[in-house]
């Protein structure tokens, strides 16, 4: 784990993504499921953000503008500086037999890198619109499935799930799939275990997800992350 300014290359949109390439400079990339904590101009603390993937030279982070540091962060521009803390957490394991990806929405954030380490597996990816459909296009092989239907109605129990999105459908494939590894969220103000600010309920104990997952397997899922950062310093 380091901590470095970094230059950003540039924004993209995809669909209504910001795609945000940053300069890797002596950053490790990590492991897919890993996430680096990106300082938004602006705000005090820094935003938890999934490595997309990590073209040659580059670190790219999908972007769901959804409060003001992430609009901060997907208004950069070419040549702006910010802070770039990690890798962080425990991202997926890739000893898996035949990898399923599943997704929703911005979930599928962690999955252009972590398809490309698996050799491009299947994917079932949801989205409530076309337009945010537009992003499946970052992840091969996937099969788009938009609302009313939900991924999990075309979810195949038969292989080794990996998934990331929203935490009812989180709850919803570790049903139908016991076995999946899931990758969960929780606000976060450090992302390396300082201030207890994720701490979720795991298997009946309190843990901090940034170091104990954000991927957990099995049974494992995270519970009780409330939003404690809201309307505070953030
Ligand atoms: C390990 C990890 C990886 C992530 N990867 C990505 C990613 O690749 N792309 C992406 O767009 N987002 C990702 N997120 C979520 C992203 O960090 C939050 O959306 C962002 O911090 C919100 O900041 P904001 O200032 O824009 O909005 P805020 O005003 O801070 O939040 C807007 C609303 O979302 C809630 N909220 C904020 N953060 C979280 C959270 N982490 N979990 C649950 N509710 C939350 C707040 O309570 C509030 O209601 C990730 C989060 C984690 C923990
Ligand atoms: S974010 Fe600080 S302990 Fe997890």
């Amino acid at each position: 784990m380091r901590r470095e300014r970094r230059s950003v290359v540039a924004v993209e949109w995809v669909g209504p993504y910001a795609l945000l390439r940053v300069t890797r400079g002596s950053l490790d990339r990590g492991g897919p499921g890993q996430f680096f904590m990106l300082e938004a101009p602006g705000r005090v603390l820094p935003r938890p953000m999934s490595l997309c993937f990590a073209p040659r030279g580059e670190l790219a982070f999908l972007i769901d503008a959804i409060g003001p540091g992430t609009r901060a962060l997907a208004e950069l521009e070419p040549g702006d500086e910010l802070a770039v803390l990690g890798p962080l957490g425990n991202g997926f394991r890739l000893d898996v037999r035949k990898p399923l990806l599943v997704g929703g929405g911005i979930g599928i954030a962690p999955f252009p890198y972590l398809s490309e380490r698996l050799g491009g597996p299947p994917a079932l990816v949801g989205f409530r619109t076309a337009h945010h459909a537009e992003s499946a296009a970052l992840v091969p092989n996937a099969e788009v499935v938009l609302e009313p239907r939900y991924v999990t109605e075309a979810l195949r129990a038969d292989h080794d799930v990996l998934a990331c999105g929203p935490e009812p459908m989180l709850e919803a494939v570790r049903r139908l799939a016991p076995g999946a590894q899931l990758a969960w969220e929780a606000p976060m103000a450090c992302g390396f275990g300082a201030c207890y600010g994720c701490a979720v309920e795991i298997e009946g104990r309190l843990a901090r997800l940034c170091v104990e997952g954000p991927v957990l397997q099995g049974r494992a899922r995270a519970s009780g992350a409330a939003s404690r950062l809201e309307g505070a310093v953030a």
